[in-house]
């Protein structure tokens, strides 16, 4: 490598354009211990009359999670966080809803595909039951265009990476825009792992918020 010299330099900034945020609330162990009980107990009672899971499977619930009484706790921490990220976004609008709720299964071996929500504002995940080995999702870089150009590297780095590895645990809740596309490794702890996934948009978005800016 050549010896710098940046003494023709009087100063230098790195500006952050466009940047993308993953929300990463922890819960508080007294808090969580008691949601993902409920959660746990309401999910067993759904799944009484299916097999267990093999190898390689995972199962969804239906996505209407949040409208049931045993989900009420994690459904408030949900509106709880998004009221948080709006005001953070500095959105002037926080009459919100939330359109799909549903539980994710995995066992050993199972893995998510990468995927986005479309038709929503901001998704999350709730993560009721992670293990060592099944605690991470990933997030894609959402600049297609900058998949074009991928010059070796000597050091992966936020600004060079297109992929980034965020490490959960039980009560974490996170939120992210629903464009950005997101997968989950295969499970690789012999244990089965529980995350409850959700949807927002805006209520009434026709009438109240998609007027033309034009
Ligand atoms: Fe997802």
């Amino acid at each position: 490598m050549e010896k710098k010299d940046d003494s023709w330099i009087e100063s230098s900034d790195v500006l952050s354009v466009f940047p993308t945020f993953v929300w990463n609330v922890q819960l508080r162990r007294e808090n969580y211990k008691a949601t993902n009980a409920k959660v746990i107990k309401a999910l067993k009672e759904m799944r009484v009359s299916l097999p267990p899971l093999g190898t390689g499977e995972a199962w969804q619930s239906s996505k209407d999670l949040h409208k049931l009484g045993e989900f009420g706790d994690l459904v408030s921490h949900v509106h709880g966080t998004i009221k948080i990220v709006l005001r953070f976004l500095k959105i002037g609008y926080d009459a919100i809803e939330i359109t799909g709720c549903w539980a994710n299964i995995s066992a050993k071996g199972a893995s998510h595909r990468m995927h986005a929500h479309p038709n929503n504002f901001l998704s999350g995940v709730y993560y009721v039951q992670t293990h060592p080995e099944a605690d991470t999702i990933n997030f894609h870089d959402p600049r297609i265009q900058a998949a074009i150009i991928r010059p070796p590297v000597t050091e992966l780095t936020a600004q060079n990476t297109d992929q980034v590895v965020v490490k959960v645990r039980n009560g974490t809740l996170l939120v992210f825009p629903s464009y950005l596309q997101h997968s989950v490794d295969s499970n690789r702890s012999d244990e089965e792992r529980i995350s409850i996934s959700f949807n927002v948009m805006f209520s009434s978005f026709t009438e109240n918020i998609s007027k033309p800016l034009w």
